[in-house]
């Protein structure tokens, strides 16, 4: 039986527990795919670290580069992490020495991934990163194979289990946004430095990915960024009265040949899908033509999921399965019209926390008929002892621009207690 050559490079949650997976599946994967996946070398920062798993010192190598270099090499598998460093090096380098690359690393793809296909096309070899969105969601797979028939109109979902753990976490136990999240570290739900989890970053950059392969476009960042940093309990009490849950979202829409892309806290009816999507899972909804609605939901993270989408990268690999990274040539990917969401319309969640004093109230509403934006509900909650008053105006839909105004304009008054917000509603 042919055999292909591999080395991991990096070996800490993700490595380690794929250099096992494959010790000990070698054999099964080598009779569904026909050809063996053997690895040769693996190699991280520090050779003498004790480790979880047992290798052979002979498989070592002194630097972690020469994997590009070495002719038996046929496979690198990149699992150090992070868009610039040693990661980057490995990737340009192996790729350019005609190594195909199997990487976990959305930062790299989101940020170089278009220069990677490239030489990738070039060299006719692989470049494969299912592991870089949504762990075990197979949705790369899904967009460049099993959804091949179809015209992409739009993504959406869940692609951040930590934030999810955390929303639903306070909506469930009626717990503070840090109670959670101290929680969630214990856990090994949240990183001790989970900011990138926490403030949109990390759903952005899978969104990045996700988009491009929709749409047969280039990268592009021209992205909205919300995180959940501002949701507190009142939110996710209001949103529940309302018949709403609160999700961290992240949605990429082809409207009129214009593409949007947006990450941000939604309130969505509490009978839709995604809100019954709770803890650390992940979940993908694509609209297409002719397919309609697909739905893929799985772990987000964490070693199993995460080497389960590697092994699939492997496996194309092993069958000989030659893909353009990006599902069409570069020479085909299109540099499509990218607009920020300013001018888009939506239903939305504002929340004021002001002073209890006679024509506040009225202020404020009269701050929504300036920027033409009808109330569709308006919930007041006066706490006489405090003196404050929570003020909760839910709107028909209205430009983007046109809500954040308010949101602005209403700041400035001298009865603002706190920064108001805006929380969009995606009632579809
Ligand atoms: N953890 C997850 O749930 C998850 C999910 C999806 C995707 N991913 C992605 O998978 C990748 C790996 O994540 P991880 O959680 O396994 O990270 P990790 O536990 O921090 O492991 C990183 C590995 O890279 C090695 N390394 C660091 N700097 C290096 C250098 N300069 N040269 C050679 N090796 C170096 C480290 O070596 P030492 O062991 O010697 O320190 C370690 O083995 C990242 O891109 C991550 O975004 C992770």
């Amino acid at each position: 039986m042919k055999k292909l050559n591999i080395a991991i490079i990096g070996l800490g949650n993700i490595g380690s527990y794929l250099y096992k997976y494959l010790q000990i599946n070698k054999k099964k994967l080598s009779k569904k795919n026909n050809c063996i996946p053997n690895v040769i070398y693996v190699s991280a920062k520090n050779k003498n670290k004790k480790r979880k798993i047992k290798i052979n010192k002979k498989k070592w190598l002194r630097s972690y580069l020469n994997a590009t270099k070495l002719k038996e090499v046929d496979v690198i598998v990149e699992l150090i992490g992070g868009a610039e460093g040693a990661a980057k090096k490995l990737v340009f380098s192996a790729l350019k020495n005609k190594k195909h690359v199997v990487t976990a690393n959305k930062a790299l793809i989101a940020k170089y991934g278009d220069q990677l296909a490239k030489i990738a096309e070039k060299n006719n070899v692989n470049l494969e990163f299912e592991a870089s969105v949504c762990g075990g969601v197979p949705v790369i797979r899904s967009l460049k194979e099993g959804l091949i028939a179809n015209k992409i109109l739009k993504v959406h979902g869940i692609f951040n289990g930590t934030s999810n753990y955390i929303l639903s976490s306070m909506d469930k136990q009626n717990k503070n946004f840090k109670e959670v999240l101290d929680t969630a570290k214990k856990l090994g739900y949240a990183e001790s430095n989970s900011s990138a989890d926490l403030n949109g970053d990390d759903v952005s950059a899978k969104l990045k990915i996700l988009s491009s392969l929709c749409f047969n476009s280039f990268l592009n960042s021209n992205i909205h960024v919300e995180g959940i940093n501002n949701i507190d309990k009142d939110d996710i009490e209001n949103a529940n009265k309302l018949g709403y849950k609160i999700k961290l979202l992240g949605y990429a829409e082809l409207l009129n040949n214009i593409i949007y892309q947006r990450v941000h806290p939604t309130l969505i009816k509490k009978s839709s899908y995604v809100a019954s999507i709770d803890g650390v899972l992940n979940a993908v909804i694509i609209n297409g033509l002719p397919v309609g609605q697909s739905i893929i939901q799985g772990e987000g993270a964490g070693p199993a999921a995460t080497t389960s989408a590697l092994v699939s990268d492997i496996s194309s690999i092993l069958r000989g399965n030659i893909k353009f990274p990006f599902s069409i040539s570069n020479k085909e990917r299109k540099n499509l019209i990218f607009k920020d969401i300013s001018n888009r319309s939506f239903s939305g969640y504002l929340r004021f926390e002001v002073k209890d004093k006679s024509g506040v109230l009225s202020n404020i509403t009269s701050i929504f008929s300036t920027q033409n934006v009808s109330i569709k509900r308006l919930i007041q909650n006066p706490n006489k002892n405090k003196g404050s008053s929570s003020i909760v105006i839910i709107t028909h839909e209205s430009k983007d621009k046109d809500l954040n105004k308010i949101i602005k304009v209403v700041n400035n008054k001298t009865y603002v207690l706190k920064k108001p917000k805006l929380i969009r509603i995606d009632d579809n």
